[in-house]
This record gives C-alpha cells, structure tokens and sequence, in this order.
C-alpha cells in the first residue's frame, strides 16, 4: 500500500483534480487495492469548501466525479501518515516546509518533476485556464503512476 497526498494552495482547484485523476489512473490499472490517494491544502483560506465548479466541470468533462470532496489543511501528521506528498509548484513547497519543519524522510515532491520537462502545475486560479492545469495534471499523474508502480514491484 502506497499513500499519496497532493497538495495545493487552496485544496479547491490544483490538488484535487490531481486526486481524482490520480484515483481514476489507478483504478483503469485495477490498482485501487494498493493505493489511498487524498489532497490537502497548505492554507486556511478554502477549508471545508467543495472542489471549485470550473475543476469540478473538467473533471466530469472527463468522466471523473469528485463528489462529498471539501478542502482541508495539511497537518506534520499527514507529513508522518503519508508515503509521497506531491506539492503542484514551487510555492506550496515553502508553505509544506513551514508545516512539516523539515522533509527529513524526503517524501515532498513536486508533481511536474515526475515528467520529462519539469515546471509548476498551471494555476488556474488566476488565469481561468483549467484546460492547462488539466493537461499538466494528467500528464505529471500519469508519469508518478508508472514510478510507482515500479517501487510496488
Ligand atoms: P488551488 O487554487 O490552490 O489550486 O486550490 C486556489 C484556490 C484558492 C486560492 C488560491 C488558489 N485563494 O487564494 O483563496
């Protein structure tokens, strides 16, 4: 059993399309016995809030429902609990840090770092662009998939 948290800024956009990719990716691989997948937020600002409409609607666009998902903080015992702990940009790398104190068993990754080109995940926050963050999110999905499907191995 490997668990994975993603996380974002605001656990309403990034991080939980992120984790309901991640969960339909696995359950397609028939892997869902081996797998707890969840995200959380490094703020306050959206907690016990649902997964924005926008992400929402590009999910079931793709047939991926989110549904009785609402946003939560991560805590230094999510830090413990978890196995890989995937942060969407440089950003919420600083915010973990502050949470955690220290990556001392290097769990914290960024989720692009597990692709070829390495970048932040497209925040759509700002832009509005949620076929980026789609895209980036799919792909980086994907790709932590295939490297852990090798550790389980
Ligand atoms: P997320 O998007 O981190 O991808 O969930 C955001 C959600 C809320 C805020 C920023 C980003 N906010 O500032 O409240």
């Amino acid at each position: 059993m490997q668990k994975v948290l993603f996380v974002c800024l605001g656990n309403i956009c990034r991080s939980p399309m992120a984790e309901f990719v991640m969960k339909k990716l696995v359950s397609d691989a028939k892997l869902t016995h081996e797998f707890e997948i969840a995200s959380a937020a490094t703020s306050t600002e959206e907690v016990g809030n649902p997964v924005y409409p926008p992400a929402k609607r590009k999910l079931a666009e793709n047939g991926i429902g989110c549904a009785g998902k609402t946003a939560r903080q991560m805590t230094r015992a999510d830090y413990e609990y978890y196995d890989h702990i995937i942060a969407m940009d440089h950003s919420n790398l600083r915010h973990i840090n502050h949470i955690i104190g220290s990556d001392d068993r290097g769990k914290v990754s960024l989720l692009m770092d597990h692709t070829p080109h390495p970048h932040d995940v497209a925040d759509p926050w700002y832009t509005g662009n949620f076929d980026a963050t789609w895209k980036d999110v799919t792909e980086g999905c994907s790709a932590l998939l295939e490297e852990l499907k090798n550790i389980n191995q």
